[in-house]
């Protein structure tokens, strides 16, 4: 059967009416990077299927309104997404999306060049959204966009997590560096862990590691941990060409056992997060009303 546009349109709405909000203590986990293309999707995706076979209720949030892609590897094509959340068009709990993994995907969609180009009624509707969907989930994966734009240091910087993701490449080394200290100048106070992607062994990976948190020991006073690394496996770019994580598609695979254990780490730390500070939502409320420019003084006449 065929299903004509405004009966696609629909389905969402159905979803909406199934998203029952049951006022859960949610956890939220974000992946960044200084430099694009470290694995951060790939690991976002991991993470979230892991999380979900646990049985916790998980939802990957893409935040990349630019070039998102989050969705691809959990095996949806493109849909509605927060591009048309940000035009007006629909609400964000109609973007919320099941994937065939078994996790739930709000898809960052295309065109939105940046956090800056959004208005504060554009943004607040991304917020009250996320606000909903948080109440339904025990988790919330962010797919963070690279680098340290106001888009990335707030979606990513308000989670309970940050899971920073480098390469052995000198210029991923040094932009992981760049983040640690950006989020740190901008008071992002999420705890950040870094994880090494591509390592060829597990030396190289603790020494790349001990490189990039050595360096924010000494400048910045930081004592950032390291989680562990994935190692560089063909069976990453298969599972991505396959559209699945790649514990689905590759379970026997090195590159799975090192994304399902880094899994484990993550989850285990999440729930030593003191839920009391408020969710993800009111947090992300707080940071942009603490960034917002103050009011400037009305000039006397
Ligand atoms: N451990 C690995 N071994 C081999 N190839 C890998 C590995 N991790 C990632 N890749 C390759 O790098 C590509 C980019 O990964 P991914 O899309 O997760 O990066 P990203 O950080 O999300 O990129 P962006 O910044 O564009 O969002 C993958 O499609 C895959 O081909
Ligand atoms: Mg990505």
């Amino acid at each position: 059967m065929k299903l004509d546009s405004d009966r696609i349109e629909a389905l969402p709405g159905l979803l909406r009416r199934l998203w029952k909000p049951v006022q859960r203590l949610g956890r939220t986990v974000a992946v960044a990077s200084g430099k694009g293309g470290t694995g951060k999707s790939v690991l976002a995706a991991a993470l979230a299927h892991r999380l979900s076979r646990a049985g916790l209720r998980t939802v990957v949030f893409d935040a990349d309104f630019g070039v998102g892609n989050a969705h691809i590897l959990q095996g949806l094509s493109a849909g509605l997404s927060v591009a048309h959340v940000v035009a007006g068009r629909v609400e964000l709990e109609d973007v919320l999306r099941p994937a065939p993994t078994g996790v739930f995907v709000i898809p960052g969609g295309s065109g939105v060049p940046g956090l800056g180009t959004l208005s504060p009624f554009q943004l607040q509707l991304v917020l009250r959204g996320l606000a909903g969907v948080e109440k339904g989930a025990d988790r919330i994966v962010v797919d963070g966009p690279a680098g340290v734009s106001d888009q990335a240091l707030l979606f990513v910087g308000c989670s309970d997590l940050t899971v920073l993701v480098t390469t052995p490449d000198i210029t991923a080394m040094t932009d992981a560096y760049s983040w640690i200290k950006v989020a740190t100048v901008r008071r992002r106070e999420s705890p950040i862990a870094l994880v090494v992607n591509r390592a060829r062994s597990e030396a190289q990976a603790s020494a790349v590691a001990e490189k990039v948190l050595g360096v924010a020991r000494r400048f910045l006073g930081l004592d950032i941990p390291f989680l562990g690394f994935v190692p560089e496996d063909p069976a990453v770019a298969e599972s991505v060409a396959r559209r699945r994580p790649v514990p689905v598609s590759h379970p026997d695979s090195p590159a799975a056992a090192a994304l399902e254990k880094l899994a484990d780490e993550i989850e285990s730390r999440l729930e030593e997060r003191d839920p009391s500070g408020g969710g993800y939502a009111q947090r992300l409320q707080a940071c942009v009303e603490r960034d917002a420019p103050a009011p400037r003084e009305r000039e006397s006449v």
